[in-house]
């Protein structure tokens, strides 16, 4: 009976049209939480989604409502974030729902990660409730977006729930068409025990903590479980459901979605995608798991501590645990020394993860500038693929470099149609279709270079558009280009983290821009450091930090105690994320100077 009540639902949006915000109502008007313990955007838990106001990791929340009816529904919600490089994150928790919520911003309509993210929930079989936000601006148009998700998605709107997530008007409405439209789950529960792994995270005292949907049967505390894939076996020391926080259970059954724990201390085994079956009578096989996702650019990541190479082994172990998208192998640097290469799936997902292992492991890293992957063909007929541009092998013994494309789909409203074709013209794009999608909203696909997108091209294309401009790509495959490796030299030296790729027109002027970009970031030594760019031995730009006239440490030891620690510690602190190379300390931006475009 209690399956009957329970309606597991995700929400998705494009970004910012106000799932948190909406996540944020239905906790209040289900009076979930405390009223004083009430903030903004509560399940963004995350340091860093606050600070930021966007979310980067899913949150599932157990939450009670009293129907109309006269009966008491079980709500697990899931929010999830709406940037693209962050959909794997969606994907997942998709698999643990039965429905979705798709909130469309009334005063935007459709927008790219809105087709990308409900084609996700589609997939997923789930149950689709259309939910129109932002209805208290002037400018919402609530009609007008119901007609384009008609259109656009094709789903009915019939149903649809108009509502303000920031004023609560429309809620209780919305409340009410969960529980009818949204299905309840099925499952069998005296079947053997079937749950999804859909998320985990480490935690030192209890070992990993798995978020679970229990498809079939029933698990209880004490269970003899096993891991079906990594087949291992354990006993279930703790369950419970996060409303919001976790608050322990003694079963979970067919339907539920929350937490098992069961002292595993070994981070490889547990895996998002893995089935929990009952040992004792376990499953025939196991849930389908998730595809496992390609990175789209990779980057050198390095303690600036070379003796910290262990402790970031272990932070990106635990970290891939809760961030299942993160790919990495050791790599060794004659710059760096031994680091990793890491996988992300963009650049704002590559700037998470450097927070992340700064602030949740306390580590010092730099990280290099990221790279697409190249397929590299000699002229020997072998084939190689190549995602560190010093890898690259002497042009002479290369036939070709084929670059990753994407197909770029941009939605624009049709008087910035002009703009963006000129932005994506300028990065290489070969132009493929324009649709209209209405009278006044156009979509316009291209073929472009993967690298030229992660550049600037998504930051550009909004600046020039207002932010009306919408951008969602997907890989085309790899291509022929003629590319050139550029070298940094400093001091003479060959910095083989500083190697990037560029295409040939490109080549002369972004040498010149990195190497002046260079001059600026890296700090005076008391002798001159000359920097140059160079493709193969020949020398394409060059110039000279110059030498200090006098020797600034002697200030230091001049002065009153007090002032001079002060002046220490701010040199200490300048000191941080910065490498020394040969004889020169190279900071952070350094390895950044390279994604300047001017
Ligand atoms: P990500 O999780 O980062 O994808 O964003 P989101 O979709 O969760 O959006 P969020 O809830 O953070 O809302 C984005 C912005 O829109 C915030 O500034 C909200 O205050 C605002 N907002 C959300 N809902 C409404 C609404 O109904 N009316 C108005 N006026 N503003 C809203």
């Amino acid at each position: 009976d209690r399956q009957k009540h329970i309606r597991n639902f995700s929400i998705v949006a494009h970004i910012d049209h106000g799932k948190s915000t909406l996540a944020d109502r239905i906790l209040e008007m289900t009076h979930s939480v405390a009223q004083r313990q009430m903030k903004a955007q509560i399940l963004d838990d995350m340091p860093l989604e606050r600070e930021r106001g966007i979310t980067i990791k899913m949150n599932s929340v157990e939450v009670h409502y009293d129907a109309k009816d006269g009966q008491r529904y079980i709500f697990h919600l899931i929010d999830t974030p709406g940037h693209v490089d962050f959909s794997y994150e969606v994907s997942r928790a998709l698999a643990a729902a039965d429905g979705a919520l798709l909130v469309v911003d009334a005063t935007q309509g459709v927008q790219a990660q809105t087709l990308a993210n409900v084609y996700l929930a589609i997939d997923n079989d789930l149950e689709i409730l259309p939910v129109i936000n932002k209805i208290d601006l002037p400018s919402a148009d609530p009609k007008g977006t119901k007609a384009e998700i008609e259109d656009d998605i094709g789903i009915d709107t019939s149903d649809a729930a108009d509502v303000s997530a920031k004023t609560g008007l429309g809620v209780a409405d919305l409340l009410e068409k969960i529980v009818k439209i949204i299905p309840a789950p099925t499952g069998d529960l005296n079947a053997p025990l079937q749950a999804l792994i859909f998320d985990s995270k480490y935690d030192s005292y209890r070992g990993v903590v798995l978020s679970i949907r229990v498809k079939e049967g029933q698990i209880h505390l004490g269970d003899k479980i096993r891991l079906m894939n990594a087949g291992a076996d354990y006993e279930v020391t703790e369950l419970g459901v996060f409303s919001p926080d976790a608050t322990p259970r003694k079963e979970l059954i067919a339907g539920d979605v929350g937490y098992l724990t069961a002292s595993i201390k070994d981070i490889h085994i547990a895996r998002s995608g893995d089935t929990v079956t009952n040992a004792d009578r376990p499953a025939q096989k196991a849930l389908q798991g998730y595809r496992p996702m390609t990175p789209m650019v990779y980057a050198g990541i390095y303690p600036t501590d070379n003796g910290k190479y262990n402790e970031l082994r272990d932070a990106l172990d635990k970290l891939s645990l809760n961030d299942a998208s993160l790919e990495y192998e050791p790599e060794t640097s004659t710059a760096l020394g031994f680091g990793f290469r890491v996988g992300f799936l963009g650049l704002l997902h590559m700037d998470v993860v450097q927070e992340r292992l700064e602030r949740e492991f306390d580590l010092e890293i730099v990280i290099t500038a990221p790279t697409v992957t190249y397929h590299v063909i000699k002229t020997d007929g072998s084939e190689e693929d190549i995602s560190n541009p010093s890898d690259i092998p002497d042009a002479s013994s290369i036939k070709e470099i084929r670059e990753p494309f994407v197909n770029a789909t941009i939605m624009v409203p049709e008087q910035y149609v002009g703009t963006v074709m000129e932005l994506a013209q300028a990065k290489r794009g070969i132009f493929d279709t324009m649709d209209y999608l209405d009278k006044s909203r156009v979509n316009v696909k291209y073929k472009m270079p993967l690298s030229e997108i992660i550049f600037d091209f998504f930051d550009k294309i909004k600046s020039s558009t207002k932010g009306y401009a919408s951008l969602d790509y997907s890989l085309a495959g790899f291509f022929v280009s003629d590319l050139k490796k550029i070298d940094i030299l400093l001091n003479g030296d060959k910095v083989d983290a500083l190697s990037f790729i560029s295409h040939k027109d490109f080549a002369d002027n972004r040498a010149r821009v990195v190497t002046g970009k260079l001059k600026k970031v890296i700090p005076r030594q008391n002798f001159e450091i000359p920097i140059q760019a160079a493709i193969g031995s020949k020398i394409i730009a060059r110039t000279n930090i110059k030498a200090y006239r006098k020797d600034v440490t002697v200030k230091i030891h001049t002065g009153d105690p007090d002032r001079r620690a002060k002046l220490l510690d701010k040199q200490r602190a300048g000191k941080a994320r910065m490498k020394s190379i040969g004889r020169v300390d190279v900071p952070q931006e350094a390895f950044m100077a390279i994604l300047k475009n001017s």
